[in-house]
């Protein structure tokens, strides 16, 4: 549905009320349009982040909110942000400024305040509302559609959660003209990602389409290709909002990511640039062990160099990168699986590869695409 200068997407995840997910240029609508005066909320709330301060600006000016200082968090920058360390202070703000169980969180920023916030929400006087107003791309298009919300622990990433709703999610696409292109990277590895588990290939022809458009902040084109590839992460977690299945799909090209991201130790790579780069190696597997067609194989991998996605290994070994697979969170009994495709938009999970399956790709890969940075 569409209306003047705004976008909207219905969101239906199963046991929680149905919401919306909004595009605009600007922060008019999200007053006026009534989207914040519909929760009839008891008070407001911001988590917002050290850093976006011209953001929190233009938020509290465009939308005509008045927030005393008392009920602005401004979180820190990285990981360490949304370390559980951090709740206590935040939990004890919110109280003494008179949070109660009529209040909406409003998260502003990318993923880390997303997650943050909404694990704060879904905690804090068990359970208030929250809401998303994602500021990078990869918070629009993944970290704000789903419910999942976490914090990390030495223990390891996003190990503290739970599976909570926002009650809308508003995206001004405008922000994104301030993005980093490290941060452009993160959110269209993961649209790339979405256009290759989607069905129809309607996503992944339209993204194609219209690449040269693409990293345009306000263009129309980035508004049709962030809610098309919100609809089809929306689509999976309908089916499996809790991961017991299906919703693993999502994690295409993600276990070779993290095995990246933890062979550097989360200093050199962006999350995007080692997710683009395990997107590669599942290309490559795929046609190997699931007999991807050769043809569309090339011409995925071609599609990845018109976004600019990384494919190269970094110089990394197969070897080193298999090891650490060895202790990913999502590994069973030491044995790592993959979500590999059968066709574009059919992908599998749980498939075992085998050593010298994995091997044989990541090789191919260093010689096609380099093996260094
Ligand atoms: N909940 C989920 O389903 C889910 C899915 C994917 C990722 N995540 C989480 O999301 C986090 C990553 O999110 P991210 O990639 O948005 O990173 P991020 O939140 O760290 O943001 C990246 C950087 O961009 C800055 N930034 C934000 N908006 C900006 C703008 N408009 N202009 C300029 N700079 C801006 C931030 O201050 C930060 O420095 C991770 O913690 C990850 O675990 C969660």
């Amino acid at each position: 549905m569409s209306e003047a200068g705004v976008s909207t997407l219905t969101l239906a995840p199963p046991g929680a009320a149905p919401y919306e997910f909004e595009v605009s240029t600007g922060w008019n609508r999200l007053l006026s349009a009534g989207t914040i005066s519909r929760c009839k909320a008891s008070s407001v709330f911001l988590i917002t982040q050290l850093g976006l301060e011209s953001i929190e600006d233009s938020f509290l000016k465009g939308s005509g909110l008045a927030l005393p200082p008392e009920r602005i968090v401004r979180i820190g920058q990285g990981e360490a942000a949304k370390h559980i360390n951090v709740l206590g202070p935040i939990f004890n703000q919110l109280i003494r400024a008179g949070i109660d169980r009529n209040s909406l969180i409003l998260a502003l920023g990318g993923g880390v305040v997303g997650d943050l916030a909404g694990f704060v929400a879904a905690t804090i006087l068990r359970g208030v509302r929250f809401a998303q107003l994602p500021t990078t791309l990869l918070a629009a298009v993944d970290s704000s559609v789903g419910g999942k919300v976490a914090v990390n622990v030495d223990g390891g990433k996003n190990m503290v959660g739970a599976f909570y709703q926002p009650v809308f999610v508003y995206f001004n696409q405008s922000l994104l003209a301030s993005l980093p292109e490290s941060e452009w990277i993160c959110g269209l590895a993961e649209m790339f990602k979405h256009g290759l588990i989607e069905e129809s290939g309607r996503v992944l022809t339209n993204l194609r389409a219209s690449v040269g458009r693409l990293r345009t902040a306000d263009s129309p084109e980035l508004r049709a290709a962030v809610l098309d590839s919100v609809a089809v992460k929306a689509g999976v977690v309908e089916q499996d909002v809790r991961e017991n299945g299906l919703r693993a799909v999502l994690n295409l090209g993600h276990t070779t990511a993290h095995a990246i991201e933890s062979a550097t130790a989360h200093r050199r790579f962006s999350h995007g640039a080692a997710v683009s780069r395990g997107l590669a190696t599942m290309l490559l597997l795929s046609r190997d062990v699931l007999g991807l067609p050769p043809g569309e194989t090339e011409d995925l991998l071609a599609a990845m160099e018109s976004f600019a996605l990384p494919r190269d290994t970094a110089g990394l070994s197969a070897a080193e990168l298999l090891e650490h697979m060895r202790f990913d969170k999502k590994t069973v009994a030491g044995v790592p699986k993959f979500v590999l495709l059968e066709r574009r938009g059919r992908p599998i999970f749980g498939q075992d590869v085998s050593e010298e399956q994995f091997q044989q790709a990541w090789s191919e890969q260093a010689e096609r695409f380099g093996a260094h940075e």
